[in-house]
Parts: C-alpha cells; structure tokens; sequence
C-alpha cells in the first residue's frame, strides 16, 4: 500500500518518501498471496505500471468450492460478468519498487527505530534511524502508516480514539509453493473432515497449496510427502488424480486473524492495509482491502493537495471502513463455512453441509459469493 500510494503521490506531482524498515532483498523474497480483484488491477493500469501484470497474468473466470463429494463452480464470468486475476503480490511489489527511480519516488530501505511525531497538529514529523546509524528527522504534512499489523502507526494513535475489533481462529495455514502445474485450472477451496485445503498458482507452472493444521504445529512434522498425501486427501478424488507433486521451494505456517481497528485516520496520520486491519486469507481480501485503501487515501489526498479541500481527508476513514468491514464478512463467513472449528459441534457440521448443498443449487447464493470474490464496488 506504501508503493501503490506513492506512486499516486508522484504522479499527481506531489512530493512522497516511503520509509522502509525491510531490505528490498527481504521484500522481494516473501511469498503472499495472488489473486488480484478488478479494482486492484484498475489501480495499476491508472499508474501505468501494468505491462508485465498483463502479459503475464492468468485471467480466472470461476473458483470451485470443494464439499467432500463435489465441485462447486462459481462461475463468476456468468453470474457477475467478471474475473479474477491471478497474479503474486511479491510480482506486483517488484513492479512498483522497480518504477521508483524513474518515477522519482524515493524508499530508504532498512531504517530502525522509527517513531510518528505531532500527527495532531499541521506540522507532523517522523524521526527514524537509517542503514548506517544517522539518526533523521523527516516533515510532512502527511503521514501514512502502510506499516501492517505490528508496525507503530496504529500504536501511536491513543488506543482510546478507536476500537479494536479481534477474532483469532484456532488454527493456521501451512502453505507451500513447488514448481509443478497445479491440480486445476482455477482454485479449489476445499472442506474435508480432516480440514480445510487450498489449490492456488502462481503461475501455469508454479503452484500454491495450503492446508489447515493446529496452531501448536511444527513445520519439521510436515516433509514434502506427508504434505501431498494430506493434499490430496482433502482435495478429494477429482483433483487428487491431477496433482502433480514435486519439492517445495517454500513451507510455512501463518495463523488467521480478523482485526479491525476503526479510526484510520487520526489527526494527520492516515492509516492504510494491515495496519489498520487484518482478515483471514480466505477469500484473498487482503492485498485488495489494502488496495481500496490507497483508492481513498490517494483521492482524499489529492483533493487537499490539489483542490485545497480538506473535507475528503476527514472523511477517508469512514469510506476506507465501510468497505473493510464487507471483506471482514465475507472472509470470516468463507472461513467459517469451509474450515473444521475444533470446538465445532455435530450440529454445525451439519450447519456448514447444509449451507455448502444450498450453495450448490442456488443461483442466489453464487451471485452474492462471486460478487464479493471479485471485489465490491470502491
Ligand atoms: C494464494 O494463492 O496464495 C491464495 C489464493 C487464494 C486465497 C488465499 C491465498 O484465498
């Protein structure tokens, strides 16, 4: 969200500097997710920062919902006229800090100790300590924290101007990426007695699986085979007989969270992505939401650079927010309908079977999945 909202600063003429705490090598190397709704895409394509995005991305038309016994496709071309690309946000990170230089916009990567200063009055300052020690005072008239969740944007507001809203799910996702084409041509989600499992891509030859496993697990349980027999288990026969497997280039666990903290702006200090809010990666909201966010923030900010109307700025939090907490719901209930809750009881079982069959057979129900899969209205 900090490239993507500097890039709108420099192209409206508007002097912007991203203070970075990682290496570029660092950001480079993380994997994250990669599934592109339009307005994400529309943001690129304004900037013109879209070459590669288009020669390469995959275009996806539909996703399937997998319950044990059956595919269920979301036709999204059919029911909401629109697609999904797919496309690693790392990619779409190398893209933008790739245009930096020509583009005059500066990142001073591996700063420490960076601390927001006066975000309440005109004259907000940050100071931060850079790559060889030089401790620096930076003005603004600005400051947005596109920091994530445990970034010190959100903390230096004072916890009582906002609330936090919090869902912790008691389990993680075990991911990993291999060299191999995937099971399909378009994603599966899958709901199995033994968890829930992913079917993603990076590309036609890179794939990306996830698992659902206990929080309390260790990677070093999970080697390569173990994790394509599991697969393949909850993927279900269908896909399973198209899996190819081979070694993974990549094999971690991240925790699902929901959080909401609902003042993003404070003052002077905008807040935009994660460190604002967080959901679960089902769904692929959070890349998106973060790009809605640079929506609003780009067009608040350059209507009081530009237009001296200072009213869009005041009101960003409430736009930004109206559309987080609709991908909040939808990527809760998408977890909630398709993951094995271990304090789940028969009944909801019964609960989730009952609602994935409804699904299978209503046009209704597709429609109201699909549209928010592509991506509510900005
Ligand atoms: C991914 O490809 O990493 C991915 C795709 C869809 C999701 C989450 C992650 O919902």
């Amino acid at each position: 969200s900090g490239l993507l909202l500097g890039h709108f600063m420099r192209a409206s003429g508007i002097d912007a500097v991203i203070v970075e705490r990682a290496s570029a090598h660092h950001i480079l190397g993380r994997i994250r997710a990669g599934v592109l709704e339009k307005t994400t895409v529309d943001l690129v394509e304004r900037l013109g920062l879209d070459v590669r995005l288009q020669a390469e991305a995959l275009c996806h038309d539909g996703f399937n919902l997998a319950d044990g016994e059956r595919l269920i496709r979301i036709d999204l071309a059919d029911l909401v006229d629109k697609h999904v690309t797919v496309y690693g946000q790392t990619e779409l990170t190398r893209d933008l800090m790739d245009a930096c230089d020509e583009r005059d916009l500066e990142v001073i990567y591996e700063v420490s100790e960076v601390a927001i200063h006066d975000h309440l009055t005109d004259n907000p300052y940050l100071t931060y300590t850079s790559k060889d020690g030089s401790a620096h005072r930076l003005d603004a008239e600005f400051i947005c924290g596109c920091d994530g969740f445990h970034g010190v944007s959100r903390q230096a507001i004072k916890a009582k101007a906002g609330n936090s809203f919090e869902r912790v799910y008691p389990f993680g996702w075990l991911g990993i990426l291999a060299d191999v084409p995937p099971c399909d041509p378009e994603l599966i989600y899958a709901n199995h007695s033994n968890g829930f499992a992913l079917a993603s891509m990076r590309s036609t030859s890179r794939s990306r699986y996830y698992i659902q496993v206990p929080l309390n697990e260790a990677l070093e349980d999970w080697p390569d085979e173990r994790f394509w027999d599991e697969l393949a288990v909850r993927l279900g026969p269908g896909p399973a007989e198209n899996l190819v497997r081979g070694p993974s280039i990549e094999k971690s666990i991240a925790p699902l969270r929901s959080f909401v903290f609902d003042r993003m702006r404070d003052g002077r200090l905008l807040l935009l992505g994660d460190s604002a809010h967080i959901v679960p990666p089902t769904g692929a909201k959070g890349l998106n939401l973060a790009a809605s966010d640079v929506h609003y923030a780009s067009s608040a900010l350059v209507d009081f650079f530009l237009k001296n109307d200072r009213e869009a700025v005041g009101d960003y939090s409430r736009k930004a927010l109206s559309r987080v907490w609709k991908s909040e719901r939808f990527s809760w209930s998408l977890t909630k309908l398709m993951h094995r809750f271990p304090d789940d009881t028969p009944f909801e079982r019964e609960m989730q079977r009952a609602e994935l069959d409804y699904i299978s057979a209503s046009r209704a129900a597709q429609t109201s999945i699909a549209e928010n899969y592509v991506g509510l209205p900005v």
